[in-house]
């Protein structure tokens, strides 16, 4: 397993959740942006932090008109990497990732190197406390006006348009709050990271929630991300919580709940509240 260290992470990093990761990217661009519009677009160097597949850098490298833009993605584990640590791209130069705990500091080349760093979903394994050690390595990449863009989805959000709440909702979301509770991290993630971006040396700071609320062409992607992301987070959530025995136990209780929310969303809006913060770091 290539990776430094495992703190709490409650996702696997298995073939099933690489593909839900690349996915899930898809939706995420399509209900926001891949780069925030207040951010320039004549960027020469970003980084990636918890990058996962690399999948962002991946698109990032298309729509970048600087076809030379260095880019570079770090994760703390590497399970999820292309072959080789590299994101190949035909023609022209590959893209490295490399493992590295963003709990920790950034070698000394990659220090004050990049004008924008990018992190997103880091969620499922950020304690509290965590969010103010990540900022900081983070700021500490850029370049003295080098942008951040932090994104992050509100895990107690998760619910639909239709009054009274389905019951199988509920009880999905509160296992994956009560689990991120007791675990020590921390699931009201977006406004977390707008108070620490806020408060920690960066100026132009903008906070924008997407919702999938009244983007009636988005049901049907909205209905099945949130299903793929219970599916994935709640079994381990309900087997740290005592709610079932073991893993297996826990994911047939999952179906069972993930299909009366499948159900319910035929008439329903799967409702997603995905938060993106940005902010220019000033010295
Ligand atoms: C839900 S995935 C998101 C991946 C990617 N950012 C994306 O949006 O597709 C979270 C990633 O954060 C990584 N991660 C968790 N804790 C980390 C840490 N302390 N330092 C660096 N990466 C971390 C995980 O290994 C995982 O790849």
């Amino acid at each position: 397993m290539g990776s430094i260290s495992y703190p709490v992470y409650l996702l696997d990093r298995d073939e099933a959740e690489t593909k839900r990761l690349n996915n899930q990217h898809r939706f995420l661009v399509d209900l926001s942006n891949l780069i925030h519009p207040s951010i320039p677009r004549d960027l020469t160097a970003v980084a990636d932090i918890g990058t996962g597949t690399g999948v962002w850098l991946e698109d990032v490298a298309k729509v970048l008109p600087n076809k030379s833009v260095y880019l570079h993605g770090f994760d703390i584990s590497s399970d999820q990497f292309p072959r080789g640590h590299r994101i190949q791209r035909p023609g022209q130069k590959s893209i490295p990732l490399s493992a590295h705990d963003a709990l920790h500091p950034f070698p000394a080349e990659h220090r004050g190197r990049y004008d924008l760093v990018h992190i997103r979903l880091l969620t499922a394994g950020l304690k509290q406390a965590d969010y103010t050690r990540v900022l900081a390595n983070a700021r500490a990449l850029l370049k003295p006006n080098g942008w951040i863009q932090w994104e992050e989805v509100d895990h107690t959000a998760f619910c639909t348009d239709a009054t009274p709440e389905l019951a199988a909702i509920t009880r999905l979301r509160e296992c994956v709050i009560e689990a991120m509770l007791k675990l020590g991290l921390w699931p009201f993630a977006p406004q977390r990271v707008y108070d620490e971006i806020s408060a920690n040396g960066f100026a132009d700071v903008v906070r924008e929630t997407y919702t999938t609320a009244g983007k009636e062409h988005m049901r049907p992607i909205a209905k099945k991300w949130v299903a793929g992301v219970m599916r994935a987070l709640v079994p381990p959530s309900m087997v740290a919580i005592g709610q079932a025995e073991d893993t297996t136990q826990a994911r047939g209780i999952v179906e069972g709940l993930v299909r009366e929310f499948e159900a319910h969303c035929e008439s329903a809006m799967a409702l997603v509240n995905f938060g993106v913060t940005v902010g220019k770091r000033v010295d």
